[in-house]
């Protein structure tokens, strides 16, 4: 084989309490990569707005680790076709990196196995957080709900409930270029130990949420005292979007990832648009322009 081309989903990571833990595979928008064996070191074309620099890409940073890792001497051009926006905390360098690494392990027929294959994902983190994460690479590799354990290193993977729908609100805001690590450096480096008791019940509840196929718990357990109220200044009318959404029947609402999206949590049997209009209102009061997206789980990435 001399090329293969891979599509993965973007995803939503935390999920209020779940920080750097959970992630959540959404079939709103995939990154499309072709690996192709040519030329000579390993080349980068995209006509998106994009690092195309293999250290500073996400994607070309998996497959400059894969090709060390496995001694892989031939040249490789790696095509990019960016559709997740940047920037917005739906995973768009995460799902770059996951189809990197799928297609790097379909090309050597590695035939590696998922923890390996989030591994050398995560790699491509660094490009653009400054640190290693693993929640939106798993969600893009695997699909459906996953867990990141990071000592021992494993992720879990739980298939989402059918009727679960997901509203989610893009601001039309400039992001800062490394926006991630922008928006984790906000975040207290110590926290009560009360606090952490109230967000582990709660992310122990969506767990269960899941695998009971629960969406009422789930949503109802999208709830976090310690990563939100730290980053909610850096999102314009963060509160008014989330009271907004609530109303208009969201079961839970939060910052999707690092941000500024803001998610809510819905079932199938709830009026979508009317969250959607919700949430814009939420933002035109902070003077944001929006745009809103109704999606569901993805199945994660795949070769096509
Ligand atoms: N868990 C990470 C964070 C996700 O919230 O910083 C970033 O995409």
């Amino acid at each position: 084989m001399k090329s293969v081309r891979v599509k993965a989903p973007c995803s939503t990571a935390n999920l209020g309490p779940g920080f750097d833990v959970f992630g959540l595979a959404l079939d709103a928008f995939y990154d499309e990569i072709q690996l192709i064996k040519k030329g000579d070191g390993i080349i980068i074309e995209s006509s998106d707005p994009i690092p195309l620099e293999p250290g500073k890409n996400s994607a070309g940073l998996v497959v400059k680790e894969m090709a060390k890792k496995f001694r892989i001497k031939d040249g490789l051009c790696l095509k990019i076709k960016k559709n997740v926006p940047a920037g917005f905390g739906m995973g768009s360098s995460a799902s770059s990196a996951a189809a990197a690494a799928v297609a790097f392990n379909a090309l050597y027929n590695l035939n590696l196995d998922s923890n390996l294959l989030v591994q050398f994902a995560g790699m491509g983190e660094r490009a653009s957080a400054g640190s290693v994460h693993y929640d939106n690479v798993a969600a893009s590799v695997l699909g459906g709900f996953v867990i990141v354990r990071t000592n021992p290193f494993s992720v879990i993977k739980v298939e989402p409930p059918k009727d679960l729908v997901l509203c989610i609100a893009i601001p039309k805001i400039e992001v800062p270029q490394k926006k991630t690590k922008v928006s984790r450096s906000v975040l207290p480096k110590e926290v009560k130990l009360s606090d952490h008791v109230k967000n582990l019940s709660n992310a122990a509840a969506i767990t269960a949420g899941f695998i009971k196929k629960d969406v009422e718990l789930i949503g109802h357990s999208i709830s976090d005292i310690i990563v939100e109220p730290a980053r909610k200044h850096l999102i314009p009318g963060f509160d008014k979007v989330k009271t907004n959404a609530l109303k208009a029947g969201a079961l839970g609402v939060t910052i999707s990832g690092a941000g500024p999206s803001v998610i809510s949590f819905a079932s199938t049997s709830t009026d979508s648009s009317k969250i959607c209009k919700a949430m814009e209102k939420g933002f035109a009061s902070a003077k944001i322009k929006s745009t809103t997206i109704v999606c569901k789980p993805s199945k994660g990435a795949f070769v096509f």
